[in-house]
């Protein structure tokens, strides 16, 4: 059991030459746990359409100006076919808190890519009807990815405005019904969101662990322009009005701190799924992919969705790989992981405890 104080010791730590440690420690664990195998799980952005306004995210219920997009049937199993031509061994199909997707809807699709594919399929598609989750897993889905955001409840109250019909969930206890219900489980954090201090971000670690993720998926927060929080830079004041906490320790939202994250997930979860995720890369591209996947990641997620709507899909602003075919995002990520001596995986890469 890694102590507090040894994640906090990282969380602060700053010079690069003894982050070195931290960075070996997490690669070797990774290497003896998960092997070298990077697991590839194409990602379908099936829907833009989100009732939801999280005041970070770009595809808020009332951002304004935004197309929104859902993919259709015949659209989404294309994207799945992509997947298999590719040697993928998952999908991840994933939306915005869509109430114009419906059970049935998703149960189909399922089934569909079953019967056509030996494909993993993971879900994230937000807090949906316990009753909807039952039938997806009857369906044949095999996870779910839940991000708990952060583990500071008046952070993340104020940044997660409640839906009309339900109060604010606890979304560990979500977590644990889902995986009650037979889902494995995937969850993380964003880091650096505005009034998080390093304090909240240990007990994220912390909470991974007593969570025992099967996945965890971390990324930096990246401030969106036409989102309520991502004004707060230009308008300090606007904090008070969120209700944000005021922390004298905040998290700086960087890819060192989200590396940081990932390694001590590592430590914490050795053999847990951990992606080197697409808010790093878009702060770094290449560099930050490898560097994730040097630092304790296992796992990518190349983006299937049809280039025409990738942009749309804007939960942040310039998010790597919005201009590309999934021809072309699949070849890059082939060669950035081979460009570390490390090959992609073959079958369902789920969590072996
Ligand atoms: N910056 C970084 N990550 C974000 N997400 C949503 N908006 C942002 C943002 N502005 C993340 C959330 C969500 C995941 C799908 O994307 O953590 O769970």
């Amino acid at each position: 059991m890694l102590m507090r104080e040894e994640i906090l010791f990282w969380l602060r730590e700053k010079d690069p030459e003894k982050l070195k440690e931290l960075w070996a420690r997490a690669d070797r664990l990774r290497a003896e746990n998960v092997g070298d195998a990077v697991h590839f799980r194409g990602l379908i952005e099936l829907s833009s359409f989100c009732r939801r306004n999280c005041l970070y995210c770009g595809i808020r219920a009332s951002r304004p100006g935004l197309t929104r997009y859902r993919l259709t049937r015949e659209e989404a199993l294309s994207c799945v076919q992509k997947a298999v031509d590719f040697g993928y061994g998952t999908v991840v199909i994933q939306a915005g808190e869509d109430p114009g997707i419906d059970q049935n809807f998703i149960t189909d699709l399922i089934r569909e890519i079953k019967a056509r594919s030996s494909l993993i399929i993971t879900l994230s598609l937000g807090e949906r009807k316990e009753e909807e989750w039952i039938a997806w897993k009857e369906a044949g889905a095999d996870r779910y990815l839940l991000r708990f955001e952060t583990s500071n409840q008046i952070l993340y109250n104020a940044i997660h405005p409640k839906a009309p019909d339900t109060v604010w969930p606890n979304r560990l206890d979500l977590l644990r019904r889902l995986r009650e219900i037979g889902y494995e489980i995937g969850s993380g954090v964003m880091i650096g969101i505005p009034g998080q201090s390093i304090d909240d971000l240990a007990r994220d670690i912390e909470l991974f662990q007593e969570l025992d993720l099967d996945m965890i998926g971390c990324g930096p927060y990246l401030a969106h322009p036409d989102t309520p929080l991502g004004k707060i830079e230009q308008d300090p004041d606007l904090g008070k009005q969120y209700g944000l906490p005021a922390t004298e320790d905040p998290v700086e939202s960087s890819n060192e701190m989200a590396f940081k994250v990932i390694a001590l997930a590592r430590l914490v979860c050795p053999s847990a799924n951990i992606p080197s995720t697409t808010a790093i890369a878009t702060i770094d591209g290449k560099q930050g992919r490898t560097s994730g996947l040097s630092r304790g990641a296992n796992v990518i997620m190349p983006n299937l969705t049809p280039m025409e709507y990738r942009a749309l899909y804007e939960i942040y602003p310039h998010k790597a790989a919005a201009l590309e075919t999934a021809e072309q995002t699949h070849a890059i990520a082939i060669d950035q992981v081979k460009s570390i001596g490390r090959f992609p995986g073959s079958g369902p890469g789920g969590r072996k405890k």
